[in-house]
């Protein structure tokens, strides 16, 4: 499974970009971005739909298993989830669903609400809790004190936390989301994102307290050789 990002990046005619590598670097940036703070349970957002957050979230996540032993990738966005799709597991129970439950049972070994992927290359498992089922009020869910708890409870079961965030501007899910997180990834999209939008969203993010800790460049044209841009493959949707 970790070789996914390798493999398809060769199969991409042309390509000027080592996308593992770039994941690589990012995931070391991460790290590094902070001395004082522990930097383990990290979201993705970015300012509309469509930017790659999705993508930066699940390639970000497959390079994190390669180096810990037990990565979490949650699907936060309960609107417009995609996670299940990329890595072509059910949807049918999910976050909403453990997120009912009265003794959050986080049991890793439970089937029901983890679905399990062992890396290629180590002896790690990339976990990936879905969506689950549809709900009327996802930002209600995602602001609870019960989600703080789930999410404290993770921490203490895995190495590393990736959370799939809907965007800034179009609901208001990425900002409880972003405080329960130690790091937040804000994404632009080099075709898409218009530049007094996303300084919009970034102060909105700031605000209300949301440690940024960097942003990711997707959509690249190819032949600029001036910005990195990262792994990319239509056959994941
Ligand atoms: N680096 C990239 N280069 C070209 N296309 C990309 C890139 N990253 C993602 N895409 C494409 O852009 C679309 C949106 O990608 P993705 O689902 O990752 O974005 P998103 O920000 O999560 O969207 P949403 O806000 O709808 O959840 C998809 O069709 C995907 O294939
Ligand atoms: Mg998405």
């Amino acid at each position: 499974m970790a070789d996914k990002v390798n493999k398809k990046k060769k199969s991409r005619k042309g390509n000027q970009f080592d996308y593992a590598e770039i994941y690589r670097q990012l995931r070391t940036n991460i790290e590094f971005s902070s001395f004082e703070n522990e930097m383990k349970v990290i979201n993705i957002t970015s300012t509309t739909p469509n930017e790659g957050k999705s993508s930066v979230a699940s390639n970000l996540a497959i390079i994190c298993s390669d180096k810990y032993e037990k990565v979490l990738l949650i699907d936060c966005d309960l609107r417009k989830p995609v996670q299940h799709k990329r890595f072509k597991v059910t949807n049918k129970v999910g976050l909403s669903n453990m997120m009912k439950d009265k003794e959050l049972d986080i049991n890793l070994t439970n089937d029901l609400y983890f679905k399990r992927l062992r890396n290629d290359t180590s002896a790690s498992h990339l976990y990936i809790l879905t969506s689950g089922s549809k709900v009327p009020n996802p930002q209600e869910l995602l602001s609870s004190n019960k989600f703080k708890e789930l999410i404290q409870k993770f921490r203490k079961e895995f190495d590393y936390i990736i959370i799939d965030c809907p965007p800034v501007s179009a609901v208001s899910d990425a900002v409880p989301v972003s405080n329960v997180c130690d790091g937040t990834i804000f994404v632009c999209s080099a075709k898409e994102t218009n530049k007094e939008d996303a300084k919009d969203s970034l102060n909105q993010l700031k605000r209300n307290g949301v440690h940024v800790i960097g942003c990711v460049l997707t959509k690249v044209e190819e032949t600029s050789k001036h910005y990195y841009g990262y792994y990319y493959n239509k056959n994941e949707e």
